[in-house]
């Protein structure tokens, strides 16, 4: 029996002496003068690839195999062997070699290693190819996995929140527009002014008569939908991306990102500081754990301190330091930012860096934040000033997290919307959750590429996700 099996597989020792299949993109193709040629097949199960010894004698040998250069799609069936060389146990002696697919050297892009991220950027659709975006895939996958044992080992309920919604959470007002209206016709007429139609002529777009008889957009966050399942069922998350339409081009925003946000009813600002320090170490642990090759890789080639500054963290307490401490440490600091640094600013990455990377030297949970720079959703405290916030701030990538208690007392829930400029009215269905039953409770959001980022030390945000969107960019 041949089985086929994933390059992880046939390069592990124990592999040795059995018949295999392995199927594979060419990396690289070696002749020896002594008759025979090197390949080297990677399928993206391991960091690491798969040697092909392929002698002249196949009967493919000179039409085919001598034209193998990378990005060639192959399947291998041969023996495996104890390797001779070095860095790898395994290499296959291929009996039969079938090529699915030739890519011609003079036009497939990714002939040699080293190209830059950028150039990558614009090959999204080729660039998982690369050591560097199968690492980053394989990591994420990790990560995601953990998240969802992290919670379910815990008794949470993943809910799946709706991707289009009529409220906006964050109050920022970034939002995506979601529409099945032909816009060039409204536009139109609008600026003719159809006679019998409520579009007068520069009336703007009545979107009462759009798909959802109002305006409706992509969801900036599941949280306010999630708060109703964690009141009803206690302890739930979300899981899913979430789009801003903020106009940031910097190495930290996307437009579209995923987000996992665990919401839990009986839970203080203490209770979920626990909880993202326990969901951040338990990430970072098994990642170290689980993708050893693909985190050497990042320590090698991407930052020299990522493996040394994740087994740190795993093994430290979070510092917890209140907002109004961090500016005070932040006016000692003897520093020159660009930002102020006046209590009431909302912290700019410069600070975050400050306190992460120069002062404190970890990761740090900030809490306790002026009212005005947060949203209405987050619990007053008793100095009328500040509110129950908490940010996770990491070095490098600053904030990672933002979470707070939710406010649960009504009638301070509805005072905070006026304040913000929002109709209580149109979040009826929030304040039903605070008018029958309320509960203190609270839940915080976990931007998934920052924590990538962060694991891996890659600097642009945009080469931890698949297709990043960002202003400008929707391509793949
Ligand atoms: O701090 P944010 O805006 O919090 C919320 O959306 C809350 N509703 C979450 C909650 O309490 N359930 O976003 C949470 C996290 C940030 O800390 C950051 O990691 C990430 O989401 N994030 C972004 N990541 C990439 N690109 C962007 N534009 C991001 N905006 C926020
Ligand atoms: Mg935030």
């Amino acid at each position: 029996m041949t089985d086929i099996v994933s390059v992880a597989e046939a390069r592990r020792a124990d592999s040795v002496g059995r018949e295999v299949v392995v199927q594979g993109w060419v990396r690289t193709r070696r002749d020896s003068k002594a008759g025979f040629s090197f390949i080297e097949v990677n399928d993206g199960s391991c960091f690491g690839n798969i040697q092909i010894i392929a002698e002249a004698a196949l009967p493919n040998y000179e039409s085919e195999i001598k034209r193998l250069s990378p990005g060639c799609c192959v399947g291998v069936t041969g023996l495996v062997k104890a390797s001779p060389g070095k860095g790898q146990a395994t290499e296959i002696q291929a009996a039969a070699v079938v090529v699915h697919g030739l890519a011609d050297v003079k036009t497939y892009p990714l002939q040699k290693k080293g190209h830059s991220f950028e150039f990558l950027r614009t090959i999204a659709h080729l660039r998982p190819r690369t050591n560097t975006f199968g690492a980053i895939a394989r990591v994420r996958n990790r990560a995601c996995n953990s998240i969802h044992q992290f919670f379910q080992e815990r008794g949470f309920l993943y809910v799946h929140t709706p991707i289009i919604t009529a409220s906006d959470c964050e109050g920022a007002g970034a939002m995506f527009q979601v529409t099945a209206l032909d816009l060039a016709a409204e536009v139109e007429r609008g600026e003719k002014g159809v006679e019998g139609e409520k579009g007068v002529k520069g009336a703007g777009i009545d979107f009462s008569k759009d798909f959802f008889n109002r305006p409706a957009y992509l969801t900036v966050s599941g949280q306010l939908e999630a708060e109703t399942f964690a009141c009803a069922l206690s302890k739930t998350y979300t899981f899913g991306p979430t789009f801003r339409a903020e106009n940031s081009n910097t190495p930290r925003h996307l437009a579209e990102f995923w987000m996992v946000e665990p919401e839990a009813a009986f839970f203080d600002l203490q209770d979920d500081m626990e909880l993202a320090e326990g969901l951040l170490k338990r990430i970072f642990r098994d990642v170290l754990q689980e993708c050893p090759e693909d985190m050497r890789f990042f320590n090698q080639r991407i930052d020299k301190t990522v493996i040394e500054t994740l087994e740190h963290i795993v093994e430290s307490e979070f510092l917890r330091v209140s907002y109004s401490d961090a500016i005070d440490i932040l006016r000692k600091s003897g520093q020159r930012f660009e930002f102020p640094t006046a209590w009431g600013n909302d912290l700019q990455v410069e600070h975050e860096r400050f306190l992460t990377e120069t002062h404190f030297r970890r990761p740090v949970i900030l809490y306790d934040y002026p009212r005005e720079i947060k949203p209405f959703y987050m619990r007053m405290n008793d100095d009328g000033r500040t509110v129950r916030a908490m940010d996770v701030l990491v070095p490098k990538v600053g904030e990672i997290v933002g979470g707070s208690q939710r406010e649960e007392r009504l009638d301070l829930l509805e005072r905070r919307m006026r304040e913000q400029g929002l109709d209580p009215e149109s979040y009826w269905w929030y304040l039903d959750l605070r008018r029958f039953g309320t509960v203190p409770h609270a839940g915080f959001g976990l931007g998934l590429e920052r924590a990538i980022q962060f694991i891996t030390g890659m600097s642009n945000i945009r080469d931890v996700i698949p297709f990043p969107r960002t202003p400008g960019n929707a391509e793949f």
